[in-house]
């Protein structure tokens, strides 16, 4: 069966999933509205994501701003980096992002520079896909949209791309918080915000999209996982970068041929396919591809895509990427900072080390007063500040370089209880959306016999778990029905009341919204041998059995924690 992301599209719209946004002023392209199925499924995986991370994990949450003044972006590299590039036709004044104008003539568009776009386009004969004009340079655009912070313009924000700088920017109140301790696992959600050029595969390329992401902070020197045997046999199927075939390996086999660059990435690669696989996601229509070396983001040392086969071609929705020790050096470097990591060791050792050693004879003559103060400021500083046998140094508000006349370099034994590291980050960073989108793809069916959809959601995700119909809205069963739905019905534990058409329509329209169970009151529930019981109705096998109507709410729950249907 081949889906069409239309069709697909049309009944989540009809359905109250999602909306394009502003439809009453003609909508704008790239933004969406989740409806109220759409956001319970929205927000059910998110509970899945956070009960991995946050239950499994022991890692904490946090939530930070969305506008951020532009210090941050500076130091993370996203003003300076973040950008795609783009073209406009120079005729109908279309814009397009640059690299999918040429997919299929490169291998890996994105690594190509304007100007090799360029060449492209006039040796390709590329033109404008919507009126075939002519294409006019490459240019690159930054993907951030620009605010300012107050009235007037002089503080310049930017509306976050990724929710990741608000962890970094925190990592002191976060380490503090951990009592100083590695590792350290943070995970936020909300919303991350990218102009992106000409955004057209429905939801896959949003606007204004929403993430779940987790930034590890680990020990640079050690980049082993606690849990990882428990992970190393199972299997993963991998595009490494040197080449363009999937091969399937184990995660331990994966580390040790250096196809994954360590244990903590390894293990995190892995995690998402579980949660991927939990989610509902085919695990035959799941990969993880490798970033190739001009790929990668400008902060990443390697970096994993977790890749979904979706009607569009294989899509990214999830980045994991060992970011090594890019953001919080950066941050120490633009905010003077230290942002490090105090590797204390389990015995102190004794060592030589190299001091700077002030030659007192030379300062008293030359500082009189302040010799004191400036003998301490170059005893405080490291052999590693010396520029060309010059030391600068503040005192007292005052700017000095030094010539080696004033100090010297020793070679001295010392205890040393520990040393200062920057801690390295791991980051699997899930598009929340494109997840969304991925879990109805990979649900959705179509019943040939019926002539209708059938979202075969995973219970734990599916927006509504249970429906609650009388046979006829009469004689009593309307009472019942209405009573078990309230029982059942929470803001955890969605139910719908439904008493307004045949039985089959009704089933038609859970089954289309993905709810897996339905529970009928019939005249047998109110008389006879089988009174008090009703029935339930499993979506995927259609079959049907009677339980007491006391138990519906304890057996619907016992199911979406994972117990079947077969079971009951
Ligand atoms: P792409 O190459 O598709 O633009 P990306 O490599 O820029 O994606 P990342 O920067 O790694 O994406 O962002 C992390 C995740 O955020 C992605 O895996 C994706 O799921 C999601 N994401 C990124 N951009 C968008 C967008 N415009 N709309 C929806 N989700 C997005
Ligand atoms: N935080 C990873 C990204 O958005 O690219």
């Amino acid at each position: 069966m081949t889906l069409d992301a239309n069709e697909l599209l049309s009944v989540c719209k009809r359905r109250g999933f999602i909306w394009p946004s502003f439809e009453l002023y003609g909508g704008v392209a790239g933004m969406f509205d989740y409806g109220p199925l759409g956001l319970s499924l929205r927000n059910n995986i998110l509970e899945v994501w956070r009960d991995m991370y946050k239950g499994g994990e022991g890692f904490v949450e946090i939530d930070s701003e969305t506008v951020n003044p532009r210090e941050v972006f500076k130091a993370s590299g996203h003003v300076d980096e973040f950008a795609d590039l783009m073209t406009y036709c120079s005729q109908c004044q279309s814009p397009f992002r640059a690299d999918h104008l040429v997919k299929g003539m490169h291998p890996n568009p994105d690594t190509l520079s304007p100007r090799e776009l360029d060449a492209m386009f006039a040796e390709r004969g590329v033109s404008c896909p919507e009126c075939g004009g002519k294409l006019g340079p490459v240019e690159e655009f930054n993907l951030m949209f620009k605010t300012t912070i107050g009235p007037g313009s002089s503080r310049v924000g930017y509306l976050r791309p990724e929710t990741a700088q608000g962890i970094f920017v925190n990592f002191l109140n976060l380490y503090r918080y951990n009592r100083e301790k590695l590792p350290l696992g943070v995970i936020q959600t909300g919303r991350g915000y990218r102009n992106e050029i000409a955004p057209r595969q429905g939801m896959i390329r949003m606007r204004e999209f929403n993430m779940m992401e987790v930034e590890l902070f680990v020990d640079p020197q050690d980049k082993g996982w606690e849990r990882f045997p428990e992970i190393e046999g199972e299997e993963l199927a991998l595009v490494p970068n040197t080449g363009e075939e999937t091969v399937r390996m184990t995660v331990g086999e994966a580390v040790e041929k250096g196809v994954i660059a360590n244990r903590v990435l390894a293990y995190f690669i892995h995690l998402t396919k579980r949660l991927l696989v939990r989610l509902g996601i085919d695990e035959g229509r799941l990969r993880f591809r490798q970033h190739l070396s001009d790929e990668m983001a400008h902060y990443a040392a390697d970096c994993w895509d977790a890749e979904i086969l979706l009607s569009y071609g294989w899509i990214e929705v999830t980045g994991i990427a060992d970011r090594g020790c890019w953001d919080l050096s950066r941050h120490a470097q633009f905010s003077g900072t230290d942002l490090t990591h105090f590797k204390r060791l389990d015995e102190p050792i004794e060592a030589e080390v190299e001091k700077v050693r002030a030659r007192h004879r030379a300062l008293g003559p030359a500082f009189k007063d302040r010799a004191k103060a400036v003998a301490a400021a170059l005893e405080s500083a490291s052999p590693s500040d010396i520029r060309d046998g010059r030391l600068a140094l503040s005192v007292g508000g005052e700017e000095l370089v030094l010539t080696d006349e004033f100090f010297e370099v020793a070679r001295v034994r010392e205890k040393i209880a520990g040393e200062r590291v920057v801690p390295h980050v791991i980051e699997p960073s899930h598009g929340l959306d494109r997840i969304f989108y991925s879990v109805l793809e990979h649900a959705y069916s179509f019943d040939e016999a019926e002539g209708y959809t059938v979202l075969r959601m995973r219970p734990e995700v599916a927006p509504i778990k249970v429906g609650v119909f009388p046979l006829m809205a009469k004689d009593g069963m309307d009472e019942m029905a209405r009573a078990i739905y309230r029982e059942v019905h929470s803001s955890r534990m969605e139910a719908y009341y439904d008493d307004a058409g045949s039985i089959g329509k009704r089933y038609a329209r859970m089954d289309e919204i993905g709810t897996p169970w339905c529970v009928t009151v019939d005249y047998e529930s109110l008389d006879g041998p089988q009174k008090g019981t009703v029935t339930i109705r499993d979506r995927d096998t259609g079959g049907q059995k009677r339980v007491p109507a006391g138990s519906v709410a304890r057996l619907i729950s016992e199911m979406v924690g994972g117990k079947s249907f077969a079971d009951l």
